[in-house]
């Protein structure tokens, strides 16, 4: 599996060393949760932060927009260097606009479904995605609990893609995910996983703490 660090659970005073650590680690991608204090209670990071960690590291940048009115979102963080950029299915009503808009960029499209947000409703979106992101908590902070119900939806996703040829979307779980969970993350057949807490914290450093899920997928 791939491994995305989330470094909304990082040291914001050395924002650039922790994608340093991960990309040293053996990290896949990076993962940045972007949040407004309006479609979330929380604030985090603009395109600024996106643009310096770009000249930090080759790995690929993937943003999690955690925001209403996506839509004014998506250029900025583009033009920023990030490689992927993600919108909730339930922060606009224009979601389809949204993902065609990151199309019209170099990003790839992602679109994010919450713990209430059934597969069904990102049907006819599908093949209009490079990934789903399956949110294993409710977004807005980093160390909160694994919902495991959440993960039905994963074998759905899973199903679907593998039904239909044209479909090729990754699909990464969001939330939660330790070493005591990321083996029930693994065997559904997800794709990527984002990890926050477990990644950055104060029991272990970056590469103990990637060592440690590696070896418990
Ligand atoms: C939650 C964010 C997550 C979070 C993950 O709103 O989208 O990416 O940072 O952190 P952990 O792995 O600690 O749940
Ligand atoms: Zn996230």
């Amino acid at each position: 599996m791939q491994i995305a660090p989330s470094i909304l659970s990082a040291d914001f005073g050395n924002l650039t060393q922790a994608v340093r650590d991960a990309e040293q680690a053996g990290a896949d991608r990076i993962h940045i949760d972007v949040m407004d204090g309006q479609f979330v209670p929380n604030l985090s990071f603009g395109p600024q932060i996106v643009e310096v960690l770009r000249r930090e590291t080759d790995l690929p940048l993937e943003v999690h927009l955690m925001v209403e009115h996506p839509e004014n979102w998506v250029k900025p963080f583009a033009a920023a260097g990030a490689d992927m950029i993600m919108v909730h299915v339930e922060s606009t009503p224009h979601i389809h606009r949204a993902l065609s808009l990151i199309h019209e960029t170099t990003a790839k499209a992602g679109v994010v479904i919450n713990p209430g947000t059934p597969v069904s409703t990102i049907s006819f979106l599908l093949p209009s995605v490079e990934q789903v992101l399956v949110m294993t908590v409710d977004p807005g902070f980093s160390g909160q609990h694994f919902i495991p119900d959440n993960l039905e939806k994963v074998d759905d996703l899973v199903t679907i893609r593998d039904r239909d040829d044209s479909l090729n979307y990754t699909i990464e779980v969001d939330g939660g995910v330790n070493v005591d969970r990321v083996h029930s993350v693994a065997n559904r057949g997800a794709d990527i996983y984002v990890a926050g807490s477990a990644v950055y914290n104060d029991e272990a450093d970056v590469a103990t703490n990637i060592k440690r899920l590696r070896d418990a997928e």
